[in-house]
């Protein structure tokens, strides 16, 4: 085994306030094994790329033991990693060449549930009722007169009941799959093991966590119903996320955990931050889960989630900006995931949808704070709508209907056939299948291509690296007052303004006055000092000071 404790790059402390960094999701990255599943040595070989690509930090999905009921986001093993995805070697050798690179790593904590394979639960089911194992667990009495009926109302956000019968007629809480079982995080041992497992993956030169349903941990006291579900009025109670109250997510308690972790984080060198997945009512309640004495950082899905018109953009980016001042925290941008739509799909058809990716992407990185990518939005990647049902596997699917597959298809590397490289040479294994419209996207097919998506994300990043306008990590944006339809905004910093236009007007735009264009997603007509914008484009333009 290598050192198991890997120096960080030495540089400063704060690198995660305008860092940006780059989600892998592991089974869909690089097969270096070529069983059709991605894997630790597969992400190891395509450092470089990311390096070249200009990322700061690789945040990686999952790759624990786990049986895969939720691709990984069902953990039997919190210590170890499941040989689909390597050893633990592998893990200790890829961290080791990232932190050589200048890149930091963040894992996945999932604390919020384990699979039902973690001894715990194994222990749990094995025990009696009332016992100390099930109270790892939230295990509670059914409703109806032979406790036939759940305890509660509450339903999974995967769909159906949120709690499963056991043999001996209790019931136990699950908010996703039944495979994952809600821990009971009033239990002192739970509290104590994670933060042991925190430890463990610092002490392994981890530079962050990104904490999976961090709003989760804490159920209000006595477990109240909500009121309705899908099955009483056909509304489903996860209609709520980031809108409403639900007894079991965003309790003030939660906040306990959070304090307990920052000393943890801040006695390790160089930085060690978590950023949240969390949902909560208002952005005033999501600030609650950051700050010098809680987490560093937590998604806004509100940036994901608005429409393509100035009006939706500049609210989401005033709220998010203003939240992040009064906390002194860095904003956190965002626009796919693996769990989401990609947002080439979401923007509209075809041409239209990439279009205005493309555009999103000048928009995100150009905001001041720090920038999530998600694997393939470089590439320009869209979402496959068509994967034949019988080889979809999100256990979503099966209770709802609804499929997160599509996002997370292995990435296309080179090649004229599908998986176009994702394995090593000669192999046609893939978890899911790539669509042949991909071999156009493919990272070779790309490379060095002027006008590429890719060129696009690589000269956006080396310029908002470079840019003493956009490197800075402090300050907010100067909004422009322009024509409707255009989304416009400078940032200063030595000596120079950059400016951001973004033309969401549906027709083509003509801007003037802000200097000299230096990055743009699709073609500028230039005429003397005046430029043309095509619809949906975005362009930075450059202005130095005189003197
Ligand atoms: C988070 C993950 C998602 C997973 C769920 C349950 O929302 O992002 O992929 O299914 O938590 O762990």
């Amino acid at each position: 085994m290598t050192d198991a404790t890997n120096p960080a790059p030495p540089t400063s402390d704060d690198w995660w306030r305008s860092a940006v960094v780059y989600q892998v999701y592991v089974r869909s990255f690089a097969d270096a094994d070529g069983d059709g599943v991605g894997d630790l040595r597969g992400i190891r070989e395509r450092l470089p790329y990311l390096r070249d690509l200009g990322i700061d930090a690789v945040w990686l999905t999952p790759f624990y033991t786990s049986p895969q009921v939720d691709a990984g986001y069902d953990v039997a093993d919190y210590r170890d990693v499941d040989p689909l995805f390597g050893t633990l070697t592998d893990f200790d050798a890829m961290t080791t060449d990232a932190h050589a690179l200048g890149l930091r790593i963040i894992v996945d904590l999932v604390p919020n549930h384990t699979s039902d394979r973690h001894p715990w639960f194994r222990a749990a089911l094995a025990a009696a009722p009332g016992s100390p194992e099930r109270g790892f667990y939230h295990f509670a009495d059914g409703r109806g007169e032979h406790g036939e009926l759940p305890p509660n109302d509450w339903e999974s956000i995967f769909g159906g009941p949120a709690w499963t019968r056991v043999p001996d007629g209790q019931w136990y809480l699950h908010l996703f799959d039944p495979a994952q079982p809600d821990l009971n995080w009033r239990h002192p041992p739970v509290r104590a093991e994670f933060e042991d497992v925190l430890r463990f993956w610092l002490d392994r030169g981890v530079d962050g966590f990104r904490i999976d349903v961090a709003h989760g941990m804490i159920k209000a006291e006595g477990l109240p119903d909500v009121g309705f579900n899908s099955m009483t009025t056909g509304r489903r109670q996860s209609e709520l996320l980031g809108k409403g109250r639900l007894p079991y997510f965003d309790q003030d308690e939660v906040h306990d955990i959070y304090r307990a972790w920052r000393p943890i984080l801040d006695s390790y060198p160089g930085g060690r931050m978590a950023v949240a997945e969390a949902w909560a009512e208002t952005p005033q309640r999501l600030a609650r889960y950051i700050g010098p004495d809680e987490l560093h950082q937590a998604f806004s899905f509100d940036f994901l989630d608005a429409t393509w018109s100035v009006d939706s953009f500049r609210k989401v980016i005033d709220t998010a900006l203003a939240e992040s001042t009064i906390v002194g925290a860095p904003t956190t941008w965002v626009l796919s995931n693996h769990d989401r739509q990609r947002h080439v799909t979401r923007y509209g058809d075809g041409e239209v949808g990439l279009r205005r990716a493309r555009a999103a992407a000048l928009l995100m990185l150009a905001l001041p704070g720090c920038a999530y990518l998600y694997q393939g939005e470089e590439l320009g990647l869209p979402e496959v709508l068509d994967i034949p049902d019988t080889l979809r596997q999100d256990p979503a699917f099966l209770r709802t209907g609804e499929s997160r597959d599509g996002c997370r298809v292995p990435i296309p590397w080179s090649g004229e056939l599908a998986p176009y490289g994702f394995g090593p040479a000669g192999s046609e294994l893939s978890w899911l299948p790539a669509p042949s419209t991909w071999r156009a996207l493919s990272v070779a097919a790309q490379s060095g291509v002027p006008g590429s998506t890719l060129e696009l994300y690589r000269t956006a990043l080396r310029v908002r690296h470079e840019h003493p306008a956009l490197a800075g990590t402090a300050g907010g944006v100067t909004w422009l007052e322009s024509e409707p339809g255009l989304l416009a905004f400078h940032r200063t910093g030595g000596g120079t303004t950059l400016t951001c236009v973004v033309n969401l007007s549906g027709a083509p735009a003509e801007v003037a006055g802000h200097g000299r264009p230096i990055v743009a997603s699709d073609e500028l007509t230039e005429r003397g000092s005046r430029h043309t914008l095509p619809v949906d484009a975005a362009v930075w333009f450059e202005r130095r000071r005189a003197g």
